[in-house]
């Protein structure tokens, strides 16, 4: 009953598989044919840092959250864990071990237990010699270069269905070096692990990090959000022009969410939720569940708006218009719809009109409108004129009559 749209394409994804072969395809080429949806889920960091509270008792409470708060039912399926997981030290093996104050159960039982909520588990290290944590005593967290084989092995002992890689104390190794070695080493498991690549940009992944060897799932494209206006106008600015690089279980990810944490109001934390979805970026929700606000909850929940993120077309939608502070992005969906955002960057309310074809529509012919936030129809010609509040976006889905 209650199930995603991506339950429910995960759930055809084995009947698609048989057919294709009964077809005569190869298998490979009938897995790469799934869809993969930009991946949903929490994490973290954006609302602890590395604060005490960061611990095993709160990571439980989250996963136990999805399923309370109705998140798992709306898609997001990830509860990862991100930077001062782990121990000063490795052990005398050489091998990661959890922070035992903040993991006193360890890091495999954590992640049965989000298992056994219907969950997946994510870990976070660094493509360098040690995270991004300032030192201790001269020492960071240890980071997975030169370890990657036996780190790969730790997390998938461990249950780890995600891995978070940073990029701090690289040592200046090459960045497509050091992402392909960990990429390797996590399919060497046989486990599969969402690889998440996180070097803020730098070294343009979108150019090759979704491509063999890394094949990553997802790449940051910036540097680190905060929970301002505008630093996410910032990030959506960089991110927004990159499309042509994001492909299906290849996205480009602008960093996790902000919304419920406080620094926006609602309207921005509006913008930024539809402006991430119509990027088809990742939705990872980053305020701490256990004691977020209803409006916040509301938005995170919009499954009109989730629906669009998880489109199966898997396409990020286009910015066709940019100009005195209106962005106008199309993005296009599965069933031959659009998804149309316009977001007014200024601190004015402004009216704003699109024109039918400047988002491709057929000129003279007639459309539903759906309202994704008011989620309410219309039937029109597919123009749309509307007066947008300061820092505003609206939302539609617009379908051919
Ligand atoms: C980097 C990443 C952040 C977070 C921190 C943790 O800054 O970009 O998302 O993981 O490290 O230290």
């Amino acid at each position: 009953m209650n199930r995603s749209l991506g339950d429910l394409l995960r759930a055809a994804t084995p009947l698609a598989f048989i057919l294709a072969i009964v077809g005569g395809m190869a298998p490979a080429l009938a897995t790469q044919a799934a869809p993969a949806l930009p991946q949903m889920g929490f994490n973290n960091w954006n609302s602890t840092h590395c604060r005490p509270e960061f611990n095993e008792a709160m990571i439980r409470g989250i996963a136990d959250k999805f399923i309370s708060l109705g998140l798992r039912d709306a898609g997001y399926r990830y509860v990862n864990i991100d930077d001062c997981w782990a121990n000063w030290q490795r052990d005398k093996d050489g091998r990661l071990v959890p922070n035992p104050k903040r993991f006193p159960s360890g890091i495999k039982a954590l992640a049965g237990y989000i298992h056994s909520r219907g969950l997946k588990f994510g870990l976070y290290s660094s493509a360098g010699t040690s995270t991004c944590e300032p030192l201790k005593e001269n020492r960071g967290f240890p980071g997975g270069l030169g370890h990657e084989k036996q780190d790969a092995a730790t997390f998938a002992s461990w249950g780890v269905d995600y891995l978070k890689y940073d990029n701090c104390n690289n040592q200046h190794v090459d960045a497509r070096q050091r992402y392909t070695a960990m990429a390797e080493a996590l399919r060497a498991t046989g486990r599969p692990i969402f690889f998440s690549v996180c070097e803020w940009g730098e070294n343009k992944p979108w150019l090759w990090a979704g491509k063999p060897p890394v094949s990553a799932g997802s790449w940051r494209t910036t540097g680190d959000i905060s929970d301002s206006y505008a630093s996410m106008l910032k990030i959506f600015k960089q991110n927004v022009v990159l499309d042509r690089y994001a492909t299906p279980g290849h996205w480009n990810d602008p960093d996790m969410l902000e919304v419920g944490n406080g620094g926006m109001t609602d309207v921005e934390y509006r913008s930024h939720f539809s402006l991430w979805s119509i990027m088809a970026a990742p939705l990872l929700i980053g305020t701490d569940l256990r004691t977020i606000k209803p409006d916040a909850l509301k938005i995170l929940l919009n499954r009109d708006v989730i629906a669009v993120d998880q489109d199966p077309k898997g396409v990020q939608g286009h910015q066709v218009r940019d100009a005195d502070g209106i962005h106008v992005i199309v993005k296009p969906l599965a069933d031959g719809s659009e998804a149309v955002a316009m977001f007014n960057e200024t601190d004015a309310a402004r009216s704003v009109n699109v024109d039918a074809t400047e988002i491709g529509l057929r000129h003279g012919a007639h459309y539903r409108l759906r309202d994704l936030w008011a989620h309410t129809d219309a039937t029109g010609d597919g123009s749309i004129k509307i007066e947008l509040p300061a820092h505003a976006t609206a939302m539609y889905r617009i379908s051919r009559l």
